[in-house]
């Protein structure tokens, strides 16, 4: 039997969890939360993913380690690389991804483009970074954001006081220019360990304060170019850290142009219709990866569309009898703004889905998606 162990116990360690099943592989979890989510689907180690014990009784028993979150401290995935598990992707991938700063400076150093930022650790440097990038900008703790969170929108100079004390105190920070695009994307690619590269389809995202609310894949009118583009971002990323996983990476389009935003080194949440919209899932090809097995297809097999539940859950009853929607519930207790669940859809063809996405829309409550 072969047993893996994932750091962290949230809705993506309970995906990835549900794709080992199959192929044999029992899974391991550690998560501060003894209601982590990924409780019914691992052997759960209830600790803290900075705990040497915790991190230790976690993976005993497993060869290989891997995580699902990319908060995890990058002493702890170095303190088991030291004593001698494998952990994919690498310490060096998660700790650059940790640091905005950090990530934007490999991306200009790989030739992929990125908005213009400057750094900011004083109200002096706010000062001298807004007269650099401009306004609108976005100001951003370089450590720590998600889901929107730890950012303010600074759209002249007033704003700039309240901007400061309001993330002043939260360390390093970076000024980013606000990006005029046309669309927000992603891609999501694989790495074998023999370095075999593949991605899937892009795809659209569409967020509300911050949040992801909707993706559509594949991205409708994408050229072959800007797909060509976005395989090359992605695939240079890998590359350069040997990497070992699925890696995803957020883009504006504009145009005829891609710039990157942020990178996930993990299963990405605008990757969930991979379960039943591509011929494997981004869980399972990250399962498959990170174990040292080949990857599985990376096509899609039918339009798709993932519909978030943020804060709230419709009625199973009400919305499985429409076609070609999946509902995914993470086994998670409500709460305003937390991901507790995804919808997909799928459909013969892409007026069809947009129907479906429609009809499926009417039936749920304000809040959710
Ligand atoms: N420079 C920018 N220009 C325009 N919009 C931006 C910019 N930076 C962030 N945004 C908007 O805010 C959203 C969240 O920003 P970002 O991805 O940097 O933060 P995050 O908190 O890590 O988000 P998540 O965890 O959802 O990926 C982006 O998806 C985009 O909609
Ligand atoms: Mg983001």
């Amino acid at each position: 039997m072969t047993t893996l162990t994932v750091l962290g116990g949230g809705q993506l360690g309970r995906m990835m969890a549900l794709a080992a099943i199959p192929m044999g592989v029992d899974v391991r979890s550690l998560d501060p939360s003894a209601e982590a989510t990924a409780r019914n689907v691992s052997v759960l180690t209830v600790g803290g993913l900075g705990d040497p014990a915790a991190l230790i009784a976690a993976a005993t028993g497993s060869e290989v380690v891997t995580y699902e979150w990319e908060g995890v401290p990058a002493s702890s995935t170095r303190a088991l690389e030291h004593a001698g598990w494998i952990v994919r992707p690498s310490t060096a991938a998660l700790e650059i991804s940790q640091d905005r700063i950090a990530e934007k400076s490999l991306f200009t150093s790989l030739g992929i483009p990125v908005a213009t930022h400057a750094a900011v650790s004083s109200r002096a440097e706010l000062k001298a970074a807004l007269e650099a990038v401009g306004t609108p900008a976005i100001l951003k703790t370089c450590r720590g954001g998600y889901d929107g969170k730890g950012q303010t929108t600074i759209d002249g100079p007033d704003d700039a006081e309240p901007a400061w004390a309001a993330l002043g105190p939260a360390g390093d920070l970076v000024l980013e220019g606000r990006v005029p695009f046309d669309r927000e994307l992603s891609i999501i690619a694989v790495r074998s360990v023999d370095g075999e590269v593949r991605t899937w389809p892009l795809i659209e995202n569409h967020h509300r304060g911050g949040i992801l609310r909707t993706s559509y894949a594949p991205a409708p009118t994408i050229t072959d170019e800007l797909q060509a583009t976005a395989d090359g971002y992605a695939r240079a990323i890998l590359d350069h850290f040997d990497y070992v996983g699925v890696l995803t990476v957020e883009l504006f389009q504009l145009g005829d142009q891609l710039l990157a935003n942020e990178m996930a080194p993990r299963v990405h949440n605008s990757g969930h219709w991979t379960i039943e919209g591509a011929k494997t899932s981004q869980f399972e090809n990250h399962v498959r990866a990170v174990l040292g097995w080949p990857l599985g297809e990376t096509a899609a097999i039918a339009p798709s569309a993932m519909v978030n539940c943020i804060g709230a859950l419709p009625d199973a009853a009400t919305i499985l009898g429409l076609p070609g929607v999946h509902f995914h519930r993470y086994g998670k207790s409500l709460r305003a703004g937390r991901k507790v669940g995804h919808i997909t859809v799928t459909a013969p063809d892409a007026v069809t889905l947009h129907e479906r996405v429609d009809a499926l829309r009417r039936l749920l409550p304000d809040d959710v998606g």
